[in-house]
């Protein structure tokens, strides 16, 4: 593992959530200055795992990746939908949720959804992450196929809630 974060320039981490401590502990300081994409919802054996109080699974993840260029995507969609729903084109592309508090992370990660063939949409910090993060539920954009327009409309229409 220290040997992929550093051969990467930007490294997609992508593991159970219960097993994220000890893989961290594994890569010890391999991702300070990287830019990280965070895939990971909080499920564990039993089903989903609390978060700390008032905090999202971005969050949660974000203090303990130290030294990430934290960003959260590729989480949203199963690995099999996305698979199948890349490189699609124009109006077709589906919509892949992001969020983060690096803008300059966050640009190499749009540019990256983008390239891929999925349509960037940015949720926000950190902070405004809950939407797109496990249970799929009313409300939440977790687990939901949307077009760009779609999901802007969506997020849009959460404002004042
Ligand atoms: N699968 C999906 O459809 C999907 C969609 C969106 C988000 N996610 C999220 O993405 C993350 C990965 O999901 P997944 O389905 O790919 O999980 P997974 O198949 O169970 O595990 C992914 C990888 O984690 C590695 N791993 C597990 N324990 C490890 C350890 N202790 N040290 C080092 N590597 C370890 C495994 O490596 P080895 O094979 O070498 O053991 C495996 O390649 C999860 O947090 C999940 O919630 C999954």
């Amino acid at each position: 593992m220290r040997e992929a974060v550093e051969f990467g320039d930007v490294v997609l981490f992508s593991v159970p959530w219960v097993r994220i401590d000890e893989v961290l502990s594994e890569i010890g300081d391999g991702l300070d200055g990287k830019v990280v994409i965070d895939t990971t919802n909080q499920f564990g054996p039993d089903g989903l795992v609390d978060l700390p109080e008032g905090k999202t699974g971005a969050q949660v993840n974000k203090e303990r990746l130290t030294g990430a260029k934290y960003v959260k995507a590729f989480n949203t969609l199963t690995a099999g939908f996305q698979g199948s729903a890349a490189g699609r084109s124009g109006g077709e592309r589906a919509a892949m949720f992001f969020a983060g508090d690096d803008d300059e992370a966050k640009e190499t990660v749009k540019k990256l959804i983008r390239e891929i063939g999925f349509a960037q949409v940015e949720v926000g910090g950190t902070a405004d992450a809950a939407v797109m993060e496990a249970p799929r539920r009313e409300g939440a954009v977790y687990g939901e196929e949307f077009s760009k327009d779609e999901a802007l409309e969506f997020l849009e229409g959460r404002k004042g809630e």
